[in-house]
């Protein structure tokens, strides 16, 4: 199976204003074959697959128009995103938080599907499709950079998540977004359509790290580690200055909660440590590895403070917060998690 892309049907691009019982997979979908993509999604041909990249000062962005995603895509960025993917699952203790394992058990005559946003190189997608089988996996993206070559149920396609989805409203069982805050300007707005998707009970998993680390004692990383916080204030300005991009990781909870459409909504938080200052060794080896991966976040970061109001520090800026990953002890980033069910 290739890439596909979201095609939208000329005829109504609001799936929101279709009958909320209109069933779009038909039974044949559930064969494990892939005949729900046939009318909604075409493949992308090879030729067509540099249209979707930029290159700039050397690195390669998305083209999208109207994303305001501003980080590289390229083999750095992804490999960090795979880092990532790995690091989470150690922290997390699992591939998602919530009642994964229950929701997508195997149930006679049930095809269970999953949506995630923003997929990028579809590692927690494939992760998933390794251990669940027999449920559908559907990873949406702006750019191709995921495998050409899923195994049969995963489908990669192309499509931009603040646009609707063509997916029926009420046939997928769960949607898991997972560092997209700087992919999306609206989330009220995404959390309508997630809404939408859901079937009735259905699982949205959220999985953010918040904008600017912490001290894992609790005390003021402006005063331990001042070098940290300038650079991140700096990153967190210029996203909402330049980009209008706001920091909504700490306010998933609330916009679930308003939105009505969800229940049980339970946030965790789970800290990170960077650089080797643990003593356990675990916790050391992932630190170490962490701070790797901070590394290559800086030098994409530079290229979006340059874009910015703090364009005259950036070097300065990147060089003082690579400083003090390396010489202060106890600084953490924290992923913040929440997970809900679609009442
Ligand atoms: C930080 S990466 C996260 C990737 C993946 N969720 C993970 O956790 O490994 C954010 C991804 O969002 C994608 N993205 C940005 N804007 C988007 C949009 N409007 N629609 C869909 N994906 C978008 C980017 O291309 C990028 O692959």
């Amino acid at each position: 199976m290739a890439i596909e892309y979201f095609r939208r049907p000329h005829h109504d691009t609001d799936r929101s204003a279709m009958d909320a019982d209109e069933p779009y997979f038909d039974q044949s979908d559930d064969d494990g074959t892939s005949s729900d993509v046939s009318d909604d999604v075409v493949e992308v041909r090879s030729d067509e697959i540099p249209q979707y990249f930029e290159e700039r000062e050397g690195r390669l962005f998305h083209s999208h128009g109207s994303s305001p995603y501003p980080l590289p895509v390229d083999a750095d960025e992804q490999q960090r995103q795979n880092g990532l993917n790995r690091l989470l699952r150690r922290l997390i203790g699992d591939s998602s938080v919530g009642p994964v394992r229950e929701l997508l058990a195997f149930a006679t005559g049930e095809q269970r599907r999953v949506v995630d946003l923003g997929t990028g190189t579809g590692q927690w997608v494939l992760d998933m499709a390794r251990e669940f089988p027999h449920v559908r996996f559907y990873g949406v993206d702006i750019v191709p950079i995921a495998t050409r070559y899923p195994p049969h149920n995963v489908i990669f396609e192309i499509h931009d998540i603040m646009e609707p989805f063509r997916y029926a409203s009420r046939t997928i069982d769960m949607v898991h977004a997972r560092s997209i805050s700087m992919a999306i300007r609206d989330y009220r707005a995404l959390l309508q359509e997630v809404g939408r998707i859901l079937r009735r009970g259905g699982l949205f998993v959220s999985c953010e790290w918040s904008r600017v680390p912490a001290m894992a004692d609790g005390s003021d990383i402006a005063l331990r580690a001042p070098r940290v916080h300038a650079f991140f204030t700096a990153v967190r300005e210029t996203l909402r200055m330049s980009l209008g991009i706001a920091s909504v990781a700490q306010q998933i909870p609330r916009l679930l909660e308003e939105s009505r459409l969800f229940t049980n909504i339970e946030a965790k938080r789970f800290h990170a440590p960077i650089g080797d200052w643990p003593t356990d060794p675990e916790m050391k080896a992932m630190g170490h590895e962490f701070r790797e991966m901070m590394v290559v976040y800086a030098r994409s970061m530079r290229e979006v403070l340059l874009g910015g109001p703090y364009a005259a520090h950036a070097e300065e800026l990147t060089q003082g917060y690579l400083h003090d990953i390396h010489t202060v002890p106890g600084i953490v980033s924290t992923c913040l998690t929440v997970h809900a069910r679609r009442v």
